[in-house]
């Protein structure tokens, strides 16, 4: 599900895998793999763990070629280990073949070829798939060729169910390339003398910056100097397009940042201020966003909304939903992706779905905006990747322009999200029932939002002592209500992600009904509670913990000097309108939990069995 990388040209293979890979990193996996062409053999090295170790193996042992395809694979089948990493090869050993994704019914192609003899070494589903590709190429017979080759992948993902993005090769066919794509991402990469496949284009960036994304049930052969795109059923490829790739790679250097986590949460200022560029009219009092392509009247005719995503993106659609329901009064639902895509829900005609995600290649989500587009529904994706797959099959919506966020915990993309469902809410509001200056206020308090991010900013050093002072704790309960109930769901994901600490998150006031049974000197209860119609209420859920002997850190609005008499520890966040409030609260918690990721030496970046993007189910 995180990364391939092909390459067939003039230069040397192993290098320009090894650095494609490396710009895939972040993405998160388990092990990674590749290999080359090498006069009449194919050089394989695979290994557990980091692509750096990867790297090592070619450097004492080189894999040589100017063919070759490379891997970095997050196990669904198969514990991650050396023999289950990337390429696997069919039985001749002549086909390898590398791929992101899960084959659903890999046990019922499997049989087949055990009884005729099949010899699997991994216990990945993977391969299966290169030996039925290899099957299929050695009983067709005759010249070797790329058409063979072609078609004896053809072949075989006719009778694949699943997901699948892969890249093969041949030692028979030493000048194609064969890429396929069905549900995960992979590309043409179209350079001078050399051509590339990856599942992102920004992995060969350096060498390509024309791609071709490859939809659904695309197949295609790539050569040194050509290319040709044709469908897994037989037919040429209806059209495609070739766009060109923006050179991302200065965005994504850490600078003076130990971290890309804590690089990309120090950018919210700026993300916030990217996510509202251009879009706050003064003139309207309300939002302007081209990219939805609604008419006022359609807009008007919406009546309900629903939003889906996974992860925090799901989070940032749960304030959404509180943000379209105050500030629009339209009912409002969200549903996790995954969810949504079986669940089959009742809708009208009138209702319009929103599909948030960071990466746009989420398949959970990829799934349920294909249910809702399915059903005729108006679609439309909130996805920061603008070639991703979700904004492509959307085809309208509203982009975050966060710039790329590598940490594999997002932080920046969340409060982008926050940003731009509080347009959608003003835009959806104006429309109905927001006054010229209940609007105008709306635009001023966002118009304030980046700078006191940047106050929140400003407490690092401390968030990073009270992060030292609770970092042995066995667990953490996060709490909050109304629109700061997702962020403590937020908080409490953050913090098991990147420290491995058992966390939940939950309405303050569903303590007594169950959770408080938790409470204990080694349990610190997280109170997100600033300043508004909530904070009674959450103080006495407050005092509920400590009279249980709870420690309790509580995120609350500056001035409010009385929460320092009964929190242990306080953070405070500059005051604002309470439907703006977790733009501000959950700066803290992403704090809180980066620093006691550190303190507790924990790999903040790549944390363990995390991917960023999961193109699998
Ligand atoms: C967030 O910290 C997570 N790593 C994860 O929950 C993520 O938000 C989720 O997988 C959705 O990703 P997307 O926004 O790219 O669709
Ligand atoms: N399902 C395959 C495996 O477990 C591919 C996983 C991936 O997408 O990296 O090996």
């Amino acid at each position: 599900m995180c990364g391939i990388v092909g390459y067939i040209g003039k230069s040397s293979a192993s290098p320009i895998l090894l650095d494609g890979l490396r710009r895939l990193e972040y993405r998160g996996y388990d092990s990674a793999g590749l290999a080359t062409i090498d006069g009449g053999r194919i050089e394989t090295r695979k290994c557990k763990g980091r692509i750096q170790a990867l790297a090592d193996l070619v450097k004492e042992n080189a894999a040589a070629g100017h063919v070759g395809i490379s891997h970095t694979r997050w196990a669904t089948h198969g514990q991650p280990n050396d023999v289950n990493a990337h390429p696997h090869f069919d039985a001749s050993g002549r086909l390898a073949l590398v791929h992101n994704g899960v084959i659903e019914n890999y046990q019922a192609l499997r049989a087949p070829l055990v009884e005729a003899g099949h010899k699997f070494r991994s216990q990945t589903d993977t391969e299966i798939l290169a030996h039925l590709i290899g099957n299929l190429y050695d009983e067709a017979g005759g010249e070797h060729s790329k058409t063979r080759l072609l078609e004896a992948v053809r072949g075989a993902l006719k009778q694949v169910i699943g997901t699948y993005g892969i890249a093969v090769m041949h030692l028979d066919v030493p000048d194609a390339l064969v890429g396929a794509r069905r549900g995960s991402p992979l590309s043409v990469g179209l350079g001078k003398g050399e051509n590339f496949l990856s599942s992102d284009p920004q992995a060969v960036i350096a060498y390509s910056q024309e791609a071709i994304f490859l939809k659904d049930y695309d197949v295609a052969v790539v050569e040194r100097d050509g290319f040709q795109i044709g469908t897994v059923e037989g037919g040429v490829a209806g059209s495609y397009e070739v766009t060109k790739v923006d050179f991302t790679s200065d965005d994504v250097k850490l600078g003076d940042y130990p971290h890309y986590m804590l690089k990309e949460i120090f950018e919210q200022p700026h993300a916030v201020r990217d996510a509202l560029r251009g879009r706050l009219s003064v003139e309207d009092a309300g939002a302007r966003l081209g990219g939805i392509d609604m008419t006022p009247q359609e807009l008007r005719e919406v009546d309900r909304v629903i939003i889906t995503g996974c992860g925090t993106a799901y989070h940032s659609g749960l304030v959404g939903e509180y943000l379209i329901e105050s500030l629009a009064h339209l009912p409002c639902e969200v549903e996790f992706a995954s969810e949504f895509r079986y669940r089959n829900m009742p809708m009208d005609k009138d209702t319009l779905v929103f599909a948030v995600s960071q990466s746009g290649e989420t398949i959970d989500t990829l799934a349920a905006v294909r249910e809702s587009l399915r059903k005729g529904h108006r679609t439309l994706g909130i996805c920061n990747n603008v070639a991703s797959t979700i904004a492509r099959e959307c085809g309208a919506g509203v982009y975050m322009h966060a710039g790329p966020e590598i940490g594999v915990a997002a932080t920046k993309s969340f409060t982008s999200q926050l940003t731009i469902f509080t347009l959608i809410a003003l835009l959806l509001g104006r429309i109905r029932h927001l006054s010229n200056s209940d609007g105008l206020k709306i635009i001023k308090e966002l118009q304030a939002i980046p700078e006191k991010i940047e106050r929140v900013l400003e407490q690092s050093d401390r968030i990073k002592e009270i992060a030292a002072k609770y970092a042995g704790a066995k667990g953490m309960l996060f709490m909050g209500r109304q629109f700061n109930y997702p962020v403590a769901l937020e908080g409490a994901l953050k913090m098991k992600e990147i420290t491995y600490i058992q966390c939940e998150g939950h309405p303050s006031a569903e303590l007594k009904h169950g959770f408080i049974a938790l409470v204990e000197p080694d349990m610190p209860s997280v109170f997100i509670t600033p300043d508004d119609a909530m904070y009674d209420s959450n103080i006495n859920s407050i005092e509920q913990v400590k009279a249980r002997q709870g420690p309790v850190i509580a995120v609350g609005t500056e001035g409010r000097r009385d929460l320092a008499k009964i929190a242990d520890d306080v953070i405070y966040v500059p005051p604002c309108a309470d439907y703006l409030s977790p733009l501000l609260t959950v700066v803290p918690l992403q704090l809180l939990s980066y620093h006691t990721a550190v303190h507790l030496g924990r790999d903040v970046d790549k944390p363990r069995n995390l991917a960023k993007s999961v193109t699998v189910e």
